[in-house]
């Protein structure tokens, strides 16, 4: 167990915003963890590879950061179980895969992260999302300091979401990932980009492609500070998308697993607003992706927050429809969100002015 006090979090968040953290402390073996001891009334927070995850301004807590490693494989048959540490690179971990001959992840290659984020949003990208491979995650209850085995059905896993984000926030820290990669490979290319694969195609062919995809659509955190999609791709009535499909003919309206819901792209309604390239003080909206948000270098959270509010604010006033954020916001006491800090934001304008 390491710990670090006022610790910058510069490198810890993919958006690369110089904020810090009162404490952060790591674990890299299970036993660390059942030593330790939340403190009461102090905010803690788990944070893995930082890169869903906007810190809004310092946080007066302890950051928990897992940093496990290691995989095992265990032959099941038909399928092959694999079990990887939650402070491995989610990326490097699809790479040894498919490199062992364990096909199955190709199309969530290059996301940004950590093995142990990916089932707390359930990563998804190219048709594919981590709940269809995930067998088992063992997490550590830190209220109750019990160690828990959850399955599948356990997680509640939906769009983006899971119940790590709801009934099991914040109290379970994810250990490990187990995943059941089925020997019989199913290659998933109908999603846009990969449709042009031919049926031979192999699943370093599809990796190629993910990646060859991403890299072209997506900014590299390491040179551009991002988070990924910061709305999620939202989710509305079916009679709302018909009316909008007739409004807006190119409107690009998918199907979801839910009876009478279908999902819009949140990038085509910002980049119809006209938002691309746009700008408030360092935070941009990507031109090649207007989903993603951008630090172009000198970027403050203020800044990324009011640019976000720019953002909602005229797909609402235009589509009538409200993205949410699919980024996590941080305050100085834990998880917020964008209303309270824009809230917060004014308020210290207000008292300054004052
Ligand atoms: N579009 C535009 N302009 C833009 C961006 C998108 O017109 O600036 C249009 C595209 O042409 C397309 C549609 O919007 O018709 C959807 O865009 P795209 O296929 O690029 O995917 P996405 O909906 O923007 C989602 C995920 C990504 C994932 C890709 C590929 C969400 C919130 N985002 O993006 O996930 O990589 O599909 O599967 O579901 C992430 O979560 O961080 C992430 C990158």
């Amino acid at each position: 167990m390491n710990i670090s006090q006022q610790q910058s979090l510069l490198h810890f968040n993919s958006f690369a915003l110089d904020v810090k953290a009162q404490q952060l402390v790591t674990f890299s073996s299970q036993a660390q963890l059942s030593e330790f001891s939340l403190t009461e009334g102090v905010p803690y927070f788990i944070i893995a590879g930082g890169s869903n995850l906007l810190f809004c301004e310092d946080f007066k807590g302890v950051l928990l950061k897992p940093e496990f490693t290691g995989k095992t494989v265990v032959d099941a048959g038909d399928a092959w179980l694999i079990t990887v540490g939650a402070g491995e690179n989610w990326h490097q971990f699809v790479t040894w895969c498919l490199a062992q001959g364990y096909p199955g992840l190709e199309n969530l290659a290059l996301i940004p992260g950590c093995v142990g984020a990916t089932p707390v949003q359930n990563i998804g990208a190219y048709g594919v999302e981590i709940k269809d491979f995930v067998e088992q995650v063992n997490a550590y209850d830190l209220i109750n300091k019990q160690w828990r085995q959850m399955s599948r059905d356990e997680c509640e896993f939906g769009y983006r979401d899971s119940i790590f984000k709801h009934a099991l926030k914040d109290s379970h820290l994810i250990v490990e990932v187990t995943f059941r990669l089925p020997k019989q490979w199913q290659p998933v290319t109908s999603y846009g980009d990969l449709k042009s694969l031919p049926d031979s195609a192999t699943a370093d062919d599809i990796f190629n492609l993910v990646c060859q995809v991403r890299s072209q659509k997506l900014p590299d955190p390491n040179e551009l500070g991002n988070a990924g999609s910061f709305f999620k791709n939202p989710q509305v009535p079916e009679a709302q998308a018909q009316a909008l499909a007739i409004a807006y003919p190119d409107m690009p309206i998918y199907d979801t697993a839910i009876a009478g819901q279908k999902k819009l792209a949140a990038g085509w309604l910002i980049d119809q607003c006209g938002l691309k390239g746009r700008k408030v003080g360092g935070a941009q909206v990507h031109q090649q992706q207007a989903l993603v948000l951008v630090n172009t270098g000198t970027a403050s959270a203020k800044d990324v927050v009011e640019l976000a509010w720019l953002v909602r604010t005229s797909v609402a006033e235009r589509f009538g429809v409200l993205l949410e954020h699919e980024v996590r916001f941080i305050g100085a006491q834990g998880e917020t969100n964008l209303d309270e800090m824009m809230l917060q934001f004014e308020q210290q304008a207000l008292a300054s002015e004052a």
